[in-house]
This record gives C-alpha cells, sequence and structure tokens, in this order.
C-alpha cells in the first residue's frame, strides 16, 4: 500500500464486503496495528473463543494465528472461517505434534491431559481440558489435588502453573519462540533506566523473567492492568502488538517493549533496527490480505467433522469452567 489513501479506500472496500456479507473481523492484540483498528472484536485467546461462539455473522475473519481460526471452526462448524494469511502458524502449537502427544499419553495411562489452547484441533481431540493464560490457575485449581496431569505443550507457563497451584504437572518441553528469547540482561538494564516502571510479563515468558515481574497476566489481562493502574511507566514483556492497545487505552503512559537476545536481534546478519520483540507469523496478516481472503472468500480454515467433535469436548470443558 503506497499511501494513506489506498488505504483508506481499503478500509472502505471491507466495511463495505463485510457488511454485504454479513462477516465479523476478530483481532488477537498481536496483530498488526492497522488490523486491530479495522477488528469489530480485538481481544485475548479467550475473548476470541468467546466471541466466535455468540457470533451470528455467517463469515468470521480471524486475524490472528492458524490455531485461533480452528478453534472459531470448531465453535462454530456452521460459519466460514477465513485467515488473511494461511501461513499463519504458532511455533509453540507446532512444537506439539498430535503423533508425539499420542505416545505421550500412552507412557502415562492414569494421566489426564491439560492442554494450551496454542495447539492444533489435533492435539486438543486427544485433550480432556483445554486452558488459556488467563484461565489456567482457575481450572487447574478446581480440579482434584491428586489428579495426575499432563500439560502442553508450553513449558515456561506449565512451570508457572505448578508453582502457583502447588501442583507437579508433567510439562511438554514447548515453548513460544517470541517469549522464550526475550532478553534478561536487557530487561536488567531496561529496570535501571526506568527504576519506577512496573515490570508486565505474559506467563509464557522463562522463569527467570517472570521472577523480576510486577504483574504477570494474559495479554487481556496486561491491557487491563495498565488501564487500571494508577502508575505511569511500564516494562512489557510479550509481543509488541499488545503495546498498540496499550497507548491507545493511556495515551499519557509511557510503554517499554524489551528486544530480544542479541542473537535473535540479528535479521539477515544485520541488527534489527526495531527494539521490539515481534512475531513473524502473527505478521503476515495484513489489511490487503484482510481484503483479498474477504473478497474472494479464501483461506478458509477447514476443520474434518470427526474433529470437530472429539475437539469440542475440551473446549467447551474449559468454558464451562472459566
Ligand atoms: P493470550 O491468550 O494471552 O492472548 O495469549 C495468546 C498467545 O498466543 C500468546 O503467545
Amino acid at each position: 500500500m503506497n499511501n494513506s489513501a489506498d488505504k483508506k479506500v481499503l478500509i472502505e472496500k471491507i466495511n463495505k464486503l463485510r457488511h454485504e456479507k454479513n462477516a465479523i473481523i476478530l483481532a488477537h492484540y498481536y496483530q498488526l496495528p492497522e488490523l486491530q483498528d479495522i477488528a469489530d472484536f480485538v481481544g485475548d485467546s479467550l475473548a476470541l473463543a468467546r466471541k466466535a461462539r455468540e457470533t451470528d455473522a455467517s463469515i468470521l475473519v480471524m486475524c490472528g494465528v492458524n490455531f485461533m481460526a480452528q478453534t472459531a471452526k470448531i465453535l462454530c462448524p456452521d460459519k466460514k472461517v477465513l485467515i488473511p494469511d494461511i501461513n499463519a502458524t504458532c511455533s509453540l502449537a507446532d512444537s506439539c505434534r498430535a503423533e508425539d502427544l499420542r505416545k505421550w499419553k500412552e507412557q502415562h495411562p492414569d494421566y489426564m491431559v491439560v492442554s494450551y489452547v496454542n495447539t492444533s484441533a489435533e492435539v486438543k481431540a486427544l485433550t480432556d481440558i483445554v486452558v488459556t493464560s488467563s484461565n489456567a490457575i482457575k481450572i487447574i485449581n478446581q480440579l482434584p489435588k491428586d489428579k495426575k496431569i499432563l500439560f502442553g505443550p508450553d513449558h515456561n507457563l506449565g512451570d508457572y502453573i505448578n508453582t502457583l497451584t502447588g501442583r507437579n504437572m508433567q510439562l511438554w518441553n514447548g515453548a513460544c519462540h517470541v517469549h522464550s528469547r526475550f532478553s534478561l540482561e536487557e530487561l536488567i538494564k531496561l529496570k535501571k533506566e526506568h527504576p519506577q516502571a512496573k515490570v508486565l510479563a505474559h506467563p509464557e515468558c522463562k522463569r527467570v523473567l517472570l521472577e523480576l515481574s510486577d504483574f504477570i497476566g494474559s495479554t487481556e489481562a496486561l491491557l487491563n492492568y495498565v488501564k487500571t493502574s494508577s502508575e505511569y511507566e511500564f516494562i512489557v514483556l510479550t509481543e509488541s502488538g499488545i503495546l498498540h492497545k496499550m497507548t491507545q487505552a493511556c495515551p499519557d503512559k509511557l510503554f517499554v517493549a524489551v528486544p530480544p537476545e542479541t542473537s535473535a536481534n540479528i535479521v539477515d546478519g544485520k541488527p534489527m533496527t526495531c527494539h521490539c520483540n515481534e512475531c513473524e507469523y502473527m505478521r503476515l496478516n495484513n489489511l490487503q490480505k484482510l481484503y483479498k481472503c474477504l473478497e474472494n472468500e479464501t483461506n478458509e480454515v477447514d476443520v474434518a467433522p470427526e474433529l470437530v467433535a472429539q475437539a469440542l469436548k475440551p473446549i467447551e470443558k474449559m468454558l464451562s469452567m472459566s
């Protein structure tokens, strides 16, 4: 897109199409600002799933990554679910293949499986209860204390849940490539530069970073924290897309993004000019691709009906327990 006039035309076309086609646009907080701004609804994983379930739109465009679109499809299989870029995957979801989870389950026959929502439909179908970062503690606390649990795929989140609930869940060794590469050195440096700042972290970050944080929560919880806080400065340990809504909600406050470790900060042999930690898969979606997929109804995310039936149960369980 060359200029703001082109962008304006594109936005008008999208608005016309969504009206004609009875389509709803949902976006995650990690999406490009232009997508968050045009969306009917922006939320964390749990809020997006809830919104998908309650909408009466015929077409749902998920500006997020594949597992979010799949979850929406599982919750409303009669609707057409589209994603602006079909290659928008999630490194964490990809770290747990269904066949490997099946083997892990076979090795632990007396365990139940709790899976993070960042998983494929196939993995959800092998799961007893799905959780998101905003309801994981609440749900695990409702399970009997002696329940043996396999938790995956995010090791950092599992470790955090174990610490807070006193459980001893067995953890899958997966991680989000964005959250696991935040630099401890940079965080310590930023804390010295901004001694008044509150440190906010997503629970997918490593334990050493969580221990230096003042508040830990899902993207939505972090946003709510800054909205209601009387503090002025915040150091933010999650994908930097969230800064868009934080800045919109609190234009007078200061938000500082923590950069990734130096090795992750080098792209094509050169240091990145931006000091943010961005997910390249989330950022595959953009306004032009949103327009194209809505116009042509392409990039449809489909889930086989047998799989929908199996994957729906642990998601419904989550919704009823959160
Ligand atoms: P939230 O549920 O907190 O939005 O997290 C989603 C996610 O993919 C984090 O990496």
